[in-house]
């Protein structure tokens, strides 16, 4: 029986016995406990619990999971065996208060030896050593003598806590020549009783309904009826390594054979896990993802293959399991996109650093690979550390891990030192109230303001001399200080005539503005001055401000309404913008996006400044950054008709004062995000 065909004979027979047949949820589960859909009833979790009311007493369904770096991780034994995978499919069929033991035993029993009809003397089952029940209905149905065990192999749960209860399994006979018990005697399905919610004390309390949670792993079943030993010598495996075959452009041999299983064990983690909407990065699943896909490219280098790999075989998958899963076929090009950005970036880094790697190993003078070098590779070279641990354990080695966690740390904190900087020390001033720079739109240079705080050399001071170097804080400023993208004001402090603080970059801590740079004159808390902005500066950073809209509308109109921004930063006549697109951008469309905004430049459109409430702000269907926090007032940019954005920022009032626009580089800074930069004013002209 093919792969595709058990799905669909495992979903019938429960179908004929009055089950609701549902498609499988998504691999990224509504759970915060998991990273991934590990298992069936994730997706029933709040109906075995009792929270949520069941839609169908019966059900039945094919569930994608991934088990991969959580608390269920199979990730290291991928290759090794012909057992284990990151991801897999479960068949599984639900019982929401409906029948219980003896219904969920008769069903199994009847589809394994009366469908499928596999001998019954090749089959053995388990049952919790609490749980008479169970062995009872195995003597009555099925004529078996179970084997009773413990909680460790028949007691279920998904994690420390939740529905849980005792289970019963069945195994399948794989030959009677194989003499590893566990390999012979392979689980096929499990049967699991949820009885009991377990609590965060380990207290089991009745469920108010008993369920029933069955799970079958589709690859062993068709390894079982195709009578093979190995889920890899199975026909849809089987044509995913021809796949391999031709992309690599190498045969299939008994020692490159954990590569081909490596290979198309990973291409399904990787191609339905995006396609289901996980992005590579570098946190949480999205990096799960990434390092699964990079373990798949290291063995396409054993193969002798360079570049992209799982990006070429992804049609393949489509082949052969599109069909059950048409969002595969949906997400292609994007999925395709995603993996290829990915593998390209990580290409020429796996060579590099398979050449450091190989320049080490033959200075260790024991199996164990030092820390550093560890981290040079993670931090240089993007290898996971599981990785390199995967390649040194080809050769018999390892990685010292804790110097790797040492060199890990010691970089964090290098780091933060550098780019925490004084931030910290200045959101400890907790009595600091917020500065007025209401001024900032209009700036004047007759506003005085007092001095309330003065910051030198990591510690508060009363007064600082000429030539230190300080950071200020006054009661009221005309300073933008940086914020939303925007890099703050330039400008100078003045007693009297005389200037007494030059200030490179006002920022911004919270509500507080702080004026950072160098005094040329003493200055003391308490002192009043006359704060100036650059003018030149903050009329080239307005500028470059109003082109950001302008070119977040263009590429909207030229490429597509979905395109997003995802960070900006607004310097005096430059822009770098940050947007979601899942390619690079052609030639033409760049010269359309340019052509774009110069032809707003030229119309000279009025650009309006309005203060409203974000109701009405959205009533005008101004765009927000998602994920930005608004106050009740915001002020809304309006540029002609083209462009209308919530917006902080500092802005012209007609667009014919930016004066030309020019792109200067489109290209890739993550999966799906992409950078363009861009001159404004005398510097694009
Ligand atoms: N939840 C059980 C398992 O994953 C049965 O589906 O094995």
């Amino acid at each position: 029986m093919k792969y595709n065909d058990i799905r669909q004979v495992f979903l019938d027979y429960f179908a004929s016995r009055g089950h609701k047949i549902v498609p499988s949820a998504s691999l990224v589960p509504n759970d915060p406990t998991l990273l991934f859909t590990v298992a069936g009833m994730v997706p029933w979790k709040g109906i075995l619990q009792g929270a949520e009311a069941p839609f169908a007493p019966r059900v039945a369904d094919v569930q994608k999971c991934i088990r991969a770096g959580g608390k269920h991780n199979d990730l290291d034994e991928v290759g090794f065996d012909g057992r284990h995978h990151t991801f897999f499919e479960m068949m599984g069929n639900w019982s929401f208060g409906d029948y219980f033991k003896a219904g969920a035993i008769e069903q199994s029993w009847e589809l394994l030896t009366g469908v499928l009809k596999l001998d019954p003397e090749k089959i053995r089952v388990t049952t919790h050593v609490s749980d008479e029940e169970s062995t009872e209905l195995w003597r009555k149905i099925a004529g078996k003598e179970a084997i009773r065990l413990g909680d460790k192999d028949n007691w279920w749960s998904a994690g420390d806590t939740g529905p849980c209860g005792p289970c019963t399994e069945m195994f399948y006979d794989f030959g009677a020549d194989i003499e590893n018990e566990d390999d012979r005697w392979v689980e096929i399905w499990n049967d699991v009783f949820m009885q009991f919610d377990r609590d965060a004390n380990g207290n089991l309390t009745p469920l108010p309904k008993q369920n029933v949670d069955t799970g079958g792993g589709l690859e062993r079943w068709a390894a079982m009826l195709q009578g093979v030993r190995d889920n890899y010598d199975t026909d849809l495996f089987v044509n995913l390594m021809r796949a391999v075959e031709d992309v690599a452009g190498v045969k299939k041999t008994a020692d490159n054979t954990p590569s081909f299983k490596v290979i198309t064990d990973h291409l399904r983690a990787v191609g339905f896990a995006i396609a289901d909407g996980v992005i590579p990065s570098n946190t949480d699943r999205g990096y799960v993802i990434r390092r699964i896909l990079r373990r798949a490219m290291r063995h396409g280098q054993m193969l002798g293959h360079r570049g992209p790999l799982l990006s070429k075989l992804y049609p393949a998958l489509i082949t052969e399991m599109g069909a059950a899963y048409p969002e595969l076929a949906r997400e292609e090009s994007r999925v395709v996109e995603i993996i290829r950005n990915e593998e390209n970036a990580f290409a020429d880094m796996l060579q590099n650093g398979m050449k450091l790697l190989d320049g080490e190993l033959p200075k260790l003078h024991d199996k164990t690979l030092p820390g550093d070098v560890a981290f040079k590779l993670f931090d240089t070279y993007g290898f996971p550390l599981d990785l390199t641990q995967m390649i040194l354990r080809d050769r018999g080695m390892d990685v010292d891990t804790a110097g790797f966690e040492r060199a890990m740390t010691e970089q964090k904190e290098r780091s933060r030192a550098n780019t925490k900087g004084t931030r910290t020390l200045w959101e400890s001033q907790t009595e600091l109230p917020d500065t007025d720079d209401t001024g900032k739109y209009a700036p004047t240079t007759d506003m005085e303001s007092r001095v309330l705080s003065i910051l030198r050399g990591g510690e508060f001071v009363q007064s600082a001399a000429a030539g230190d170097e300080v950071e200020v804080a006054l009661d009221k400023t005309p300073f933008y200080g940086t914020q939303g993208g925007q890099v703050g004001d330039s400008g100078t402090l003045a007693m009297g005539d005389a200037v007494v603080m030059n200030i490179g970059e006002a920022a911004r801590v919270n509500n507080v503005v702080i004026h950072k740079g160098t005094l040329t004159a003493p200055l003391a808390v308490g002192d009043v001055v006359r704060p100036a902005i650059d003018d030149k500066m903050r009329a080239q950073t307005t500028r470059a401000h109003t082109a950001t809209h302008l070119l977040q509308a263009a590429l909207r109109t030229v490429l597509n309404e979905d395109v997003q921004q995802r960070g900006s930063k607004v310097s005096p006549d430059s822009v770098r913008f940050d947007f979601s697109f899942g390619r690079a951008m052609t030639a033409d469309e760049k010269q359309a996006v340019e052509d774009l905004v110069n032809k707003w430049i030229a119309a000279d459109m009025p650009v309006e400044h309005a203060e409203m409430s974000l109701d009405a702000a959205r009533d005008r269907g101004a765009m927000a950054l998602f994920g930005e926090k608004y106050g009740d007032i915001v002020r809304v940019i309006t540029a002609g008709d083209v462009s209308c954005e919530l917006c902080g920022g500092t802005h012209v009032h007609h667009t014919g004062e930016i004066l030309r626009a020019k792109i200067n580089k489109e290209k890739s800074i993550s999966s799906g995000i992409r950078r363009i930069t861009m001159s404004v004013g005398t510097l694009a002209e």
